[in-house]
């Protein structure tokens, strides 16, 4: 059976990649991909190692039925470029922090989130980038959490293919 592993990356791994993780969790479940799709979340910094999500992000979820209260931060390691197949990255600052703790040969492993949002040019202003809604408001987690619905509707599509064999 043919499986697929991704890695949600952002900077603290208490906000948009815990969204991310929880969001794709439910989604997959929906399509009945749980034993395909293999889903975890990291983030390229240390500050926030084995705390439970941020409270807004938390509560933001939890509004529209995500659970994310059993996760916890860690910070990526050398390792995970060998364990998942995709590293999928927040911004473009994750990007490069990514690219500069793995070897070459795992580069193309790492991904933009936004690009798996087929019309992504024409919503969010056309944003390329899940925006860090640490130090803003609320209306900051609304809009991350609709990113992450979208691109992970997209993403799923995406590796249906692959999974099919
Ligand atoms: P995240 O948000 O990268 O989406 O988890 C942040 C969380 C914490 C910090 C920055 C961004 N921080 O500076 O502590």
């Amino acid at each position: 059976m043919k499986t697929v592993s991704i890695c949600f990356v952002c900077l603290g791994n208490i906000c948009r990649s815990p969204t991310a993780e929880g969001v794709m969790r439910r989604l997959v479940d929906e399509a009945r991909l749980t034993e395909r799709i293999l889903i975890d979340s990291a983030g390229t910094g240390d500050w926030h190692i084995g705390q439970a999500p941020d409270e807004r992000a938390q509560q933001a979820a939890g509004r529209r039925g995500y659970e994310l209260a059993a996760l916890r931060g860690r910070q990526i390691a050398a390792a995970d470029f060998e364990h998942f197949d995709l590293l999928i990255a927040m911004d473009d600052k994750n990007v490069t922090a990514l690219r500069q703790v793995s070897a070459p040969a795992y580069r193309e492993k790492i991904r933009l989130l936004m690009e798996f949002v087929p019309d992504a040019d024409m919503r969010w202003g056309g944003a390329r980038e899940v925006a860090d809604p640490y130090f803003g408001g609320a209306e900051g987690f609304e809009q991350v959490l609709d990113q992450c619905e979208a691109a992970c509707r997209g993403l799923i599509a995406a590796l249906r293919p692959q999974l099919l064999t």
